[in-house]
């Protein structure tokens, strides 16, 4: 077991860093404060291993071990992101950067020296939770959504994508971290469910990450007074995203899928008036594509259906949408070879889909959550399970990176 000093003091550096001080959670956006102070804490916490830091212009960040004998054989990288949810856990995300650099600090008290480049990774904006793009940093350097595409998007405030990226300091124009070095991709994540928990295990390997996406539906009627328009005349927005609340969740269950909206926003938001329009953001996940297109076709169908009744009417636009990610068998089972680790499939989209989508080959290694509970201030790992996390992947990085 690796010592837990290093780990615990990171730990315990991040902890303060956009804190909720009444929840709890976190609230790390992209390009605004509290990321911003992580970066220049990951710089230095690579910088006082010897690492120098590379950002790219959008705020990725990458620092390479290099063996002795210069090698340009294709590298390994290990990393995630330190970006939240809104009020999001301490782990998702930070676990994965916080392990990489603590196996660094393992490989080294082992007397380890990679034959290859092993770099630690950060990708920006991986929840998606400020610009609706999942993975945005990782979908940029591996030219799955362009810069071009993603510099108009626009945050809850109205505020462009370009113009956060230059409020934080950072130039796009500078380049873009390449991942023509990065021969196989790594990432360490808290898990998200309850297989570990159900199996009494503290880490996994990932098999398979279920297609996912993000839909807006844009639904529309007539303001109206609450009080004198009789519940006959009404064209309520409102009562048309309720009903598609409750078909998604229903179709979901009948399918053994995953369907939430977690997000509304209501205009004019007034308690005394029929809203004019309802803008809610469907969240849905299957085990197949052709599930997940199913669902979302049949949840579109009947918010349709029930906008012709209510006298509302209903656009239906995709917003980011990930294809099933296999992750690379024959690495899964390399590295299945190295420790008792079962294969598990994830719900939760990462970086790691991304690259693997780029046709890098990738392994995703799960951390055990007591609850099974994320993207919530009760997300939580022990400490314990948490350096077994650290000690895997050391073993991970030392088979991939050595000789
Ligand atoms: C990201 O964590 C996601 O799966 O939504
Ligand atoms: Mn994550
Ligand atoms: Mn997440
Ligand atoms: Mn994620």
């Amino acid at each position: 077991m690796p010592s837990s000093r290093a780990f615990e003091d990171m730990w315990r550096d991040l902890a303060p860093v956009g804190r909720s001080a009444s929840s709890g959670g976190y609230f790390r956006q992209p390009w605004a404060s509290a990321e911003t102070e992580l970066r220049a804490w990951f710089a230095e916490a690579c910088a006082s291993r010897g690492l120098t830091v590379e950002t790219d212009g959008i705020g990725n960040q990458v620092a390479w071990w290099e063996p002795s004998t210069p090698s340009d054989v294709p590298g390994v990288l290990t990393g995630s992101h330190l970006d939240s949810v809104l009020d999001g856990g301490a782990y998702d995300g930070p676990l994965g950067v916080v392990s990489a650099l603590a196996a660094v600090d393992v490989l080294r008290d082992r007397g380890f020296e990679p034959s290859r480049p092993l770099g630690l990774g950060v990708f920006v904006e991986e929840e998606g939770s400020r610009f609706g793009r999942a993975c945005l940093g990782s979908r940029l350097v591996t030219g799955a959504t362009t810069w071009d595409e993603a510099r108009e998007l626009r945050d809850r405030d109205g505020v462009f994508l370009a113009d956060a990226v230059a409020d934080a300091g950072l130039d796009p124009s500078a380049g873009l971290l390449s991942v023509d070095r990065v021969g196989t991709f790594v990432e360490l994540h808290v898990e998200q469910g309850r297989d570990l928990v159900d199996r009494e295990v503290a880490v996994g390997l990932a098999s398979e990450i279920w297609p996912h996406g993000r839909w807006r539906f844009d639904f529309a009627g007539q303001a109206n007074h609450a009080g004198t328009t009789r519940m006959e005349d009404r064209r309520d927005p409102m009562l048309t995203c309720a009903m598609t609340v409750l078909a998604a969740n229903k179709q979901a269950r009948l399918a053994g899928q995953r369907a939430t909206f977690g997000r509304l926003a209501v205009e004019p938001n007034g308690t005394n008036a029929v809203p004019s329009r309802v803008t809610a953001w469907l969240d849905a996940r299957a085990s197949s594509d052709d599930g997940l297109a199913t669902m979302v076709a049949e949840i579109s169908r009947q918010a349709d259906d029930r906008a012709g009744r209510d006298g509302t009417s209903l656009v239906v636009t995709p917003e980011s949408v990930s294809g099933s990610v296999g992750f690379d068998p024959d690495l899964a089972a390399r590295l299945a070879r190295l420790g008792d680790w079962p294969v598990v499939p994830t719900q939760a989209g990462h970086d790691a889909g991304i690259l693997s989508d780029a046709g890098i080959p990738t392994a995703m290694l799960f951390v055990r959550n007591p609850t099974g509970v994320s993207h919530s201030p009760d997300e939580h790992a022990e400490t314990a399970d948490c350096l077994a996390g650290v000690d895997a992947l050391a073993d991970v990085l030392a088979e991939l990176a050595g000789a």
